[in-house]
């Protein structure tokens, strides 16, 4: 079962060992990982937003078209910004290092 760390801007650090093809938004909400995920995967807001490790960013498959939108709302995006409801765990990422940012915006708030 491939392994995940989550990094926290506190400096805490949680490392999750889960089976395959699980969201780390799954794996976030299963481990008591702050990551909200407001819509729960269908790609309407940004409460999911998490930053790659840089180190692993270029392993990942590149991002839907959809899930750049919703990222181009993110307020504190980075270059390795990422949804996590749109990532897989599998064996390929095993190790795979994810920073929870301190702040996170729910775009439909704008839509209010
Ligand atoms: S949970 Fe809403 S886009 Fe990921």
């Amino acid at each position: 079962m491939p392994k995940i760390t989550f990094k926290y801007q506190s400096g805490e650090i949680i490392t999750a060992q889960e089976k395959n093809n699980l969201s780390i938004l799954e794996i976030a909400h299963k481990n008591g990982i702050e990551l909200e995920g407001a819509c729960e995967g269908s790609l309407a807001c940004s409460t999911c937003h998490i930053i790659i490790e840089p180190y692993w960013f270029p392993k990942l498959d590149v991002p839907s078209w959809d899930e750049e939108d919703m990222l181009d709302l993110v307020s504190n995006l980075t270059p390795t910004s990422r949804l996590g409801c749109q990532i897989l765990l599998t064996s390929k990422l095993d190790g795979l290092v994810v920073n929870i940012p301190s702040f996170q915006h729910d775009v439909r708030d704008n839509k209010k």
